[in-house]
């Protein structure tokens, strides 16, 4: 597995889709494995979508119906992952996790084909994975004799047990979409003919929710993951407190009592 400077370079594509933004990993040459270049694109587009108010949920993606992503692009490690250069890989993968998990909007991973390694993880590093039948599931790490960075087990840790995290990474085996859905690994498994459409309403529903709700919900069960024995809770009581004063708390109950679709604005 060479570069071929023939090949097309990958990258990402972003498209805005009403309220939904997404987001593509279009390499598929390499099963939508991430380069380094687009890995240090990730948190800026993801950053892009924080300042855009129109947008309120994010989809990641991979191109064509082969693979999410099968990680990074191994191609680049003899040069970009050695020696001193391996920690500066880690970083840079670490900026595209922590971008997609500090994300205020919410976040779904839509999973077709393979999800592997930092794919799989940048799918746990969304709040919600609905994934086709057919797709796999591995962190192949130890198969690489790669170290598995302990930044990145709190996504994994937000999906899965201590002892499904294990399995997972001691043996770097493939898991179906049947055995990832049974063990929470994935929100919902479907045929792959309506995964597009099921996603696009799950997305739907979640827009058209008051978006401060939504935030307050996110951060909270975010914090106490981050910091279970000890959470922020003055920031979190503020940030339930900001949904009580809101417009869209009056508009909500406004909607209740004339019996219509509130309109919510975020504000
Ligand atoms: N990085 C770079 N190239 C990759 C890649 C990756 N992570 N995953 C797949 N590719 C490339 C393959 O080298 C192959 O290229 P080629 O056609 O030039 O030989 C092409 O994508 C198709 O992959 P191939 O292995 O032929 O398809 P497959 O259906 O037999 O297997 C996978 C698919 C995903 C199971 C297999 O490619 C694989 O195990 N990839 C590595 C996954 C991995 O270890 N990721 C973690 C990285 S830390």
């Amino acid at each position: 597995m060479t570069d071929d400077p023939s090949a097309p370079h990958g990258h990402i594509d972003t498209e805005i889709e009403g309220s939904t933004c997404w987001i593509t990993f279009n390499n598929p040459a390499k099963m939508n494995a991430l380069n380094t270049a687009m890995w240090s694109a990730l948190p800026g587009i993801i950053e892009a979508t924080q300042h855009n108010d129109s947008v309120r949920v994010v989809i990641l993606r991979g191109s064509g119906a082969k693979a999410f992503s099968a990680g990074a692009d191994i191609s680049e490690f003899g040069s970009a992952r050695t020696g001193k250069a391996a920690q500066d890989y880690d970083e840079l993968n670490h900026a595209a996790f922590n971008a997609v998990m500090e994300c205020s909007k919410p976040t779904i991973a839509m999973i077709e084909g393979y999800c592997m390694g930092g794919g799989l993880e940048l799918a746990l590093c969304c709040d919600l994975r609905y994934a086709a039948t057919g797709s796999n599931f591995a962190i192949p790490a130890a198969k690489l004799g790669i170290g598995y960075n302990p930044r990145w087990i709190r996504p994994l840790f937000s999906a899965l047990n201590a002892t499904q995290a294990k399995e997972i990474l001691f043996t770097g085996r493939r898991f179906s979409g049947e055995e990832a859905c049974a063990m929470g690994m994935i929100t919902r498994l479907m045929p792959p003919d309506t995964l597009v459409s099921e996603t696009r309403e799950l997305a739907r529903l979640i827009a058209d929710n008051a978006p401060l709700s939504v935030y307050a919900a996110k951060r909270c069960i975010d914090e106490f993951l981050r910091a279970p024995e000890n959470p922020d809770m003055k920031t979190l009581d503020e940030i339930v407190q900001a949904c009580f004063d809101s417009e869209d708390y009056a508009e909500g109950r406004a909607a209740f009592a004339e019996k219509r679709k509130p309109v919510f604005r975020g504000k």
